[in-house]
């Protein structure tokens, strides 16, 4: 843990590349962006959810599972009552669950004749049952909240340990990335009633590597398996009549299939809830609660655009531990100090702000990570990349490229090193004149007028930042020079001796409240100083003048 802190990840799986050491991380890490998902999607299709009673005996529930099949991993995790998420080795293990199962009596319930993965465990006689010593361990699904997160923070060494606490109590955790998946593959049990061969995938930071505990499932249907087989058979006399009618425009053909999906989830989707159709926005999406696993999502349709982003984000966390552990910190830090919202609007989206972070990331000296026109030249030279990233392995770039890459690794700038000129580069950065280009890494002429521009790298014209107005990024620039001069003057040990939150602690505190007082006292002091120069300088003038009346 400690060379990881220190050093980064990156060197570190050099190191395992070199000398072979069996290193957990590193061989997760060594898998590419597509094999991930699809790794993912398929343990997620032998996977249910289970509703359990508040007393469960968890060894009399694995072993009624087993005979249905190998139970492969499992875990439980609070919401709304206790659920447990059990993945099978075989596929058909879910079928044999199914086949074996009640269904409500039609006199009760008025079904819909759908077989879900969802299922409740009811105990014949609850009194009867033997609670198990050990106390069921719940997963859990939600971070540490603020208060208690700054509590922990004051208990570290220093900042850069500040800031992988930080990580470590926000990322997604295992379970939460199972849990999301299978929300997906829910779903795509629905969209297959009606498109046979497509898939649900999540993208966004569900799946970029920055992701959030609490943070909204982004999912998309994909229809490019179907597209794959539609080629294949234009080499044969047929012309499929494809498998929908032919519509005047792509967007239109999205709207009608997410309007159907968007009435099938709420009819009949087992917990979906509160389904609403976006229709008409710049990227039409169904967004709706999902209530068995306890997210919020968002159904759009294959958006190459967003994916591509997705992808470029996972290559780039997977650089250097020190990269997420930056963006999670700038994204709690903007969260609290009211520059985030979950809510649509002007403000900054995380999205912008993590892309602010790779932007500054490649524009320090030296720079912590490539440009995308440097990944692309990259790609470029080995053989087997096509396009930008998409099938882009970096681990492979990095045994046959890495002059350019170790280059940047060897130079070592600890995190709070990194935050703080963070704060300082946004903190003067000419937004007026210039926008932010990750494509080329450089700060080019903005191209129209939005306050904040940012290119969408996947699509030249694109600002992704448009929502952005000029009361948000002043009120960013506003905070970024206070967090700056806050991490330059504040003095660590004199925090601590006053029992005072210190480092990232401070910074996570909304400044109009715990440092009020001591904002006070530096307006004071600044007041006072510019007061005492400016009685100094009228001093100095009157006896100029009065010498000078003197002298004449
Ligand atoms: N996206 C995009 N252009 C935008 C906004 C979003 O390409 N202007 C894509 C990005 O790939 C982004 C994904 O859509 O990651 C999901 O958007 P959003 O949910 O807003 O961002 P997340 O990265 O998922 O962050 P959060 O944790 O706040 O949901
Ligand atoms: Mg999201």
């Amino acid at each position: 843990i400690d060379n990881d802190f220190r050093f980064g990840r990156w060197p570190l799986c050099l190191y395992a590349e070199w000398k072979e050491v069996p290193y957990a991380e590193v061989s997760t890490r060594k898998k590419t962006f597509a094999e991930v998902q699809t790794e993912r999607l398929d343990q997620a299709e032998r996977t249910v959810l289970i509703k359990c009673p508040s007393k469960i005996n968890e060894k009399k529930l694995l072993q009624y599972l087993s005979s249905h099949g190998n139970v492969k991993s499992h875990f439980f995790f609070e919401n709304r009552g206790i659920s447990a998420l059990i993945e099978f080795s075989e596929k058909g293990s879910i079928a044999s669950l199914q086949d074996a199962v009640g269904i409500p009596s039609a006199s009760e319930h008025h079904v819909v004749p759908f077989k879900s993965r969802l299922f409740t465990f009811t105990l014949k006689n609850p009194g009867s049952q033997r609670i198990e010593e050990t106390p069921l361990h719940l997963s859990p699904q939600c971070h540490i909240p603020v208060k208690d997160l700054i509590e922990k923070l004051c208990l570290a060494d220093s900042i850069s340990s500040q800031m992988y606490m930080l990580l470590n109590e926000y990322q997604l955790t295992e379970e939460n990335i199972k849990l999301r998946f299978l929300a997906c593959s829910l779903v795509r049990d629905f969209t297959c009633a009606y498109f046979p061969d497509s898939t649900v995938k999540p993208f966004g930071s569900s799946v970029n590597t920055f992701g959030k505990l609490g943070s909204d499932v982004d999912m998309f249907l994909d229809f490019r398996d179907t597209g794959k087989h539609a080629t294949k058979m234009k080499k044969g006399p047929f012309e499929m009549e494809y498998q929908m009618k032919r519509l005047p425009s792509e967007r239109l053909a999205t709207q009608r299939i997410l309007s159907v999906i968007g009435d099938c989830l709420d009819n009949f989707g087992p917990g979906c809830v509160n389904v609403q159709k976006i229709l008409n926005a710049r990227c039409p999406l169904v967004k709706f609660a999902h209530q068995p696993t306890g997210f919020q999502c968002d159904l759009s349709v294959s958006n190459s655009i967003a994916i591509r982003s997705s992808e470029l984000l996972y290559i780039y966390g997977c650089l250097d531990s020190r990269v997420r552990a930056l963006v999670f910190t700038i994204r709690c830090w903007a969260r609290v100090h009211g520059l985030t919202n979950s809510a649509p609007g002007t403000w900054i989206t995380n999205f912008s702000l993590t892309m602010m972070v790779m932007f500054f990331l490649q524009r320090r000296s030296p720079p912590i990570i490539p440009t995308l026109d440097q990944l692309k030249e990259l790609a470029g030279k080995h053989s087997c990349f096509c396009g930008y990233c998409s099938l882009f392995n970096f681990f492979i770039i990095l045994k046959t490229n890495f002059s350019l890459l170790l280059l940047m690794a060897l130079v070592f700038f600890p995190l709070d090193v990194l935050l703080g000129e963070f704060f300082e580069y946004f903190g003067n950065f000419d937004f007026r004149k210039n926008s932010i280009n990750l494509r080329k890494g450089k700060e080019v002429n903005k191209p129209e007028s939005s306050p904040l521009y940012i290119w969408n790298p996947f699509e030249q014209d694109l600002n992704i930042s448009k929502n952005v107005n000029q009361p948000q990024l002043e009120k960013f620039v506003a905070m970024a020079r206070e967090s700056a001069w806050i991490l330059q003057k504040e003095d660590k040990t004199q925090q601590i001796m006053d029992k005072e939150p210190w480092g990232l602690a401070a910074l996570l505190i909304p400044f109009g409240k715990s440092n009020s007082s001591k904002m006070k006292n530096r307006m004071k002091g600044i007041g006072s100083e510019t007061i005492r120069s400016l009685l100094d300088s009228l001093k100095l003038n009157n006896a100029n003048s009065q010498q000078k009346a003197v002298g004449k």
